[in-house]
């Protein structure tokens, strides 16, 4: 595996997190403010070729895992020439995108053809008044859709990302599990984390201790799975349900230690970790005209310093009040 591309903590970064744009079609409470984010000029965004020469080359250096995210992916017009080109790329095994599901329905069998290979889709909630009320616009059925689709397809497990907030969807955890009974999902309960200013709270923040108490308490023979090498999820299946479902737990048990994950945000920064400003432009780097081996070099240098674990990792450095209260300052990937 690349010397690039390996920490000085031995980690093997293989999966590479691409944002294809900053924009999104649905404004999240936990996310972004009504009025949205501030957006880069679109000069400064990432040309399709430029995603391509910087996905070919993490893929030469070992990624083989490549996973599309935003802001919404699916907004970015050429999103399907992305798939497709990225398809050619020798040595890449996973194509992934993370979506919010409301135009997938529309575009995934086209996605499909271009190579899509796994596909993670947000949804936090079963109730509809309530999806609009936590992402201030309609579509609650298009993601609805979206999801049906992708198992149609033959999508197995199509993975549901749900971010648990106190007060607000915490009631529905048994509803989404007992979705699993019948459909091939991966309900993914997420801990709410702390973005700037997501207005995130520490009551707030649903533990994964205490979704598993839930949990427990309703379906007692629940089973904990092997636990896959660098996921970001612990697994648990309900014997005899079709699906299973999983808990990320970025805050009470951080898992730094089997990271494997780089970034590259829609302006072609590379990060090097999602609790963490951006290291370096890898596009001022191509618009200089580095060659392969400066490219190379830089990012060596960037993996070379990443940390064991951020810095706030885990419930016991969980200090602070609010989210504006703590350095964890991010752009989101969704
Ligand atoms: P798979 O490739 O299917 O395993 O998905 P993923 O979990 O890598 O990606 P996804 O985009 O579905 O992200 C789901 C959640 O995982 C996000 O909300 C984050 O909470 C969390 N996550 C993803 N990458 C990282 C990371 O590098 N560090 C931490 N702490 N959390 C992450
Ligand atoms: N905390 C936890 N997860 C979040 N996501 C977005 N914002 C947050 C947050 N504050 C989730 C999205 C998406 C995934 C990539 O990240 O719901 O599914
Ligand atoms: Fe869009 Fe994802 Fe943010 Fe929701 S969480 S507003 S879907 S980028």
């Amino acid at each position: 595996f690349s010397a690039f591309l390996t920490d000085s903590f031995g980690r093997q970064h293989s999966y590479l997190r691409i944002s294809l744009t900053e924009k999104c079609n649905l404004r999240c409470q936990y996310c972004m403010p009504e009025e949205g984010v501030p957006l880069t000029p679109k000069a400064d965004l990432l040309t399709t070729e430029e995603i391509l020469t910087l996905a070919r080359l993490f893929v030469k250096e070992g990624v083989d895992k490549i996973r599309l995210t935003g802001g919404e992916p699916l907004i970015r017009p050429d999103v399907v020439d992305i798939v497709a080109r990225l398809h050619q790329l020798e040595g890449l095994r996973t194509i992934g995108i993370t979506t919010n599901g409301i135009n997938l329905a529309r575009l995934l069998p086209q996605l499909q053809k271009a190579g899509l290979s796994a596909i993670n889709i947000s949804l936090d909630t079963l109730m509809p008044a309530k999806f609009e009320f936590i992402v201030r616009r309609k579509g609650f059925h298009k993601v609805m859709e979206g999801i049906h689709k992708a198992i149609e397809l033959g999508y197995s497990p199509v993975k549901v990302n749900c971010v648990v907030m106190r007060g607000l969807n915490e009631d529905e955890l048994l509803d989404f599990v007992a979705l699993t009974e019948g459909l091939p999902l991966d309900v993914r309960f997420i801990e709410y984390m702390p973005f700037d200013g997501n207005r995130w709270n520490f009551k707030k923040l649903v533990s994964y201790k205490e979704m598993l108490d839930t949990l427990r308490q309703r379906w007692p023979e629940l089973e904990k799975l092997p636990e896959e090498a660098s996921s970001t999820a612990k697994a648990f299946k309900i014997p005899g349900f079709q699906g299973q479902l999983s808990f990320i737990t970025s805050m009470s048990e951080h898992f730094c230690g089997t990271c494997n994950r780089l970034r590259i945000t829609a302006d072609g920064n590379l990060k090097v970790c999602l609790f963490g400003n951006s290291e370096v432009s890898l596009r001022d780097l191509l618009r200089a005209g580095a060659s392969e081996g400066e490219l190379l070099r830089i990012v060596g240098a960037a993996v070379g310093r990443k940390k064991r674990q951020h810095a706030e990792s885990g419930l016991g450095g969980l200090g602070w009040g609010s989210a504006s209260d703590h350095p964890l300052v991010n752009k989101r990937d969704c």
